[in-house]
């Protein structure tokens, strides 16, 4: 059976994975989240948008409160779960937003999967692989991890995703979020580590995306930077492209009102 909620459980692709669900009428939208966060880093885009359409959120697997299981994670592995839970959900086909490590999701489905998206939203991502540098960054960062947990980690890397104003002024976004990267288990985040490392590029795939696309990005992000959306903006014929100010890599939280205007704009101009 079929429910519309909060943190329902689905079990696909040998995990489960736990998702929200609101709203009625039109292609759904569904929101994939960054590393390492979960489905909680959209709840101002669910709130907003729950009021239009339908609207889901789901945590990655290993993330939030979704299980994992022995396989090795992938950007292929994380793609085939989302549209897998799109099968047991019934749902044909979605406008799908995803942000950063959830972009490159998105782009991996997206390739893999076109039939299954009416639009995109690539908010904070690109479509390069990680650099030899970037790769040995990661593995130096599993190290850590491996030998002293998650504390140092999560405090550098939230100094990282959010602009110097945000950190100064939305404290309690700041501290929702490193929490979140607190209660993720460590082997979740080594796992997605190796994942982000190994990704193939997506860049030679975006001249065959003839959807509807909107690429986001926050004016500082140093993570995924402007320069990286305006490239992929270059590729895809059919995009537009919106930098946002005042905000870094998680410009859905530090510029909220921006980002879910920029996103009901693009969607009321879809035909359907
Ligand atoms: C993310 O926000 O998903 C990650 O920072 C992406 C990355 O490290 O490449």
């Amino acid at each position: 059976m079929l429910v519309n909620g909060k943190d329902i459980t689905v079990h696909v692709n040998g995990v489960s994975i736990c998702y929200d669900d609101l709203g009625t009428g039109r292609t759904p939208l569904i929101f994939i989240h960054g590393f390492p966060f979960d489905k909680s880093m959209w709840n101002k885009q669910f709130d907003f948008f729950k009021e239009k359409q339908r609207v889901l959120t789901y945590d990655i697997r290993g993330f939030g409160k979704s299980t994992s299981n022995q396989e090795d994670a992938g950007m292929a592995l994380y793609a085939d779960d989302l549209v897998k839970m799109l099968d047991a959900l019934q749902i044909q086909k979605v406008i799908a937003c995803g942000l950063s490590m959830g972009g490159y999701i998105l782009l991996d489905a997206v390739s893999r999967y076109p039939e299954r998206f009416e639009a995109i939203v690539l908010s904070d991502t690109q479509c390069i692989a990680d650099s030899p540098e970037g790769k040995e960054k990661r593995f130096k960062t599993i190290e850590m991890i491996q030998a002293e947990g998650l504390n140092n980690f999560a405090e550098g890397f939230v100094k990282n995703v959010f602009c110097a104003e945000s950190l100064e002024n939305k404290k309690d976004e700041v501290e929702k979020i490193k929490k979140v990267v607190l209660d993720t288990p460590k082997e979740t985040v080594i796992s997605a580590l190796m994942a982000l490392a190994n990704r193939n590029e997506r860049c030679t795939d975006l001249s065959n995306i003839d959807i509807p696309t909107l690429i986001l990005c926050g004016k500082e992000d140093k993570i995924t930077p402007p320069a990286q959306s305006e490239f992929m903006h270059g590729k895809i014929a059919n995009s537009k492209i919106t930098i946002i100010e005042g905000a870094a890599h998680l410009s859905n939280i530090e510029q909220h009102e921006k980002f879910n205007a920029s996103m009901k704009e693009f969607i009321s101009g879809l035909s359907k």
